[in-house]
């Protein structure tokens, strides 16, 4: 009889991806190790505003913000979707801990090393505060949490990863979110604004080649984890940016005619010369486009909070 070879998630994806035409990968998988450490050096460098922009957001309206989610500073608890480090939440649990507000952190990653790393952190800088990480899909947490209903939620969904969703992905994950709301209950939506393209470029193509790494990885990614012999100096990167979608699309492309083996697949994927892999869409709004999706899902948009030059918005609403 022939063996059943149980697929991971990540083989089931790859071979969905890379059999579709025209081929494509999920920006999931980046964060292996190497990946989350190079998204890191991707948010340190200076052409990367976006975590910039968060963090001055956090710094300077930390006060405004806290006014806004808690006006009556009644027990809630704070559910942050993505959390990974934790860096700018880090600047808003500080002060909600100094000003004496009663809430519990629920941090959700799907990551179990990132979501550790920030307990023992918060353990470290915030003794007081009390956390309840949970590894896990997002949507399955947050139905869970559903069932408090006497507890006010307010959702943090920052750093502008709804970005990386199609326009049916969004409506998707708004929807859930919206259905896993109660009344009253409220979000903070980290959006990436449109702005000038050649500023975006840089942000996406940068000089230090770590973009480039970045989407590299996830084919070194493949050669290990699934016994794949891409062959790296094979493939570029591209960064394209349509400002009428706001979409900022990640390619690589072979620069040759190829074929890669993948061993746990037991495929063999063709390449034509100059054939493009989509690797990942990074999805720039306005502020008109992010209230008509608030009302659409049956929220109200409470506040905006914007750095000072205008490039990114932190965008509060409340679940009617
Ligand atoms: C983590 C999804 C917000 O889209 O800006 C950075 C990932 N990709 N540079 C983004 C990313 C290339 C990032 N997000």
């Amino acid at each position: 009889m022939e063996q059943q070879v149980l697929l991971s998630e990540l083989a089931t994806d790859t071979l969905k991806g890379l059999s579709s035409n025209p081929k494509y990968l999920l920006s999931k998988y980046f964060y292996d190790d190497a990946g989350s450490a190079i998204f890191q050096e991707i948010m340190n460098m200076p052409e990367y505003y976006l975590t910039d922009c968060e963090h001055e957001i956090f710094s300077n309206q930390k006060e405004e913000i806290t006014q806004a989610i808690c006006p009556e500073k009644k027990l809630f608890n704070l559910v942050e979707l993505g959390s990974g480090d934790g860096l700018k939440t880090k600047i808003l649990l500080k002060h909600l801990v100094d000003e004496g507000i009663h809430f519990q952190y629920t941090p959700v990653d799907i990551s179990a090393k990132a979501n550790h790393e920030l307990v023992q952190s918060l353990k470290k800088e915030l003794p007081n505060l009390q956390v309840e990480a949970q590894t896990g899909d997002y949507f399955q947490k947050l139905k869970n949490l559903q069932g408090h209903a006497s507890i006010q939620k307010i959702i943090l969904f920052l750093g502008s990863n709804i970005g990386n969703f199609s326009v049916d992905e969004t409506t998707e994950f708004l929807s859930r979110l919206s259905a896993y709301s109660n009344v009253g209950d409220k979000v903070l939506i980290g959006f990436d604004l449109k702005k000038s393209p050649a500023i975006i470029m840089e942000a996406y193509n940068d000089p230090h080649g770590h973009t480039s790494r970045f989407n590299l990885n996830h084919l070194v990614r493949l050669n290990r984890e699934l016994d794949a012999n891409f062959d790296i100096q094979k493939f570029e990167h591209q960064t394209t940016y349509n400002p009428r979608s706001g979409e900022v699309k990640s390619f690589l492309i072979s620069n040759s005619d190829q074929t890669v083996q993948i061993g746990t697949l037991e495929k063999t994927f063709r390449f034509t010369k100059w054939e493009a892999i989509f690797m990942e869409r990074s999805r720039k709004y306005d502020i008109k486009t992010i209230e008509e999706l608030a009302l659409y899902h049956h929220f109200k948009v409470v506040q905006n909070f914007t750095d000072q030059r205008n490039y990114f918005v932190d965008s509060l609403w409340e679940k009617i």
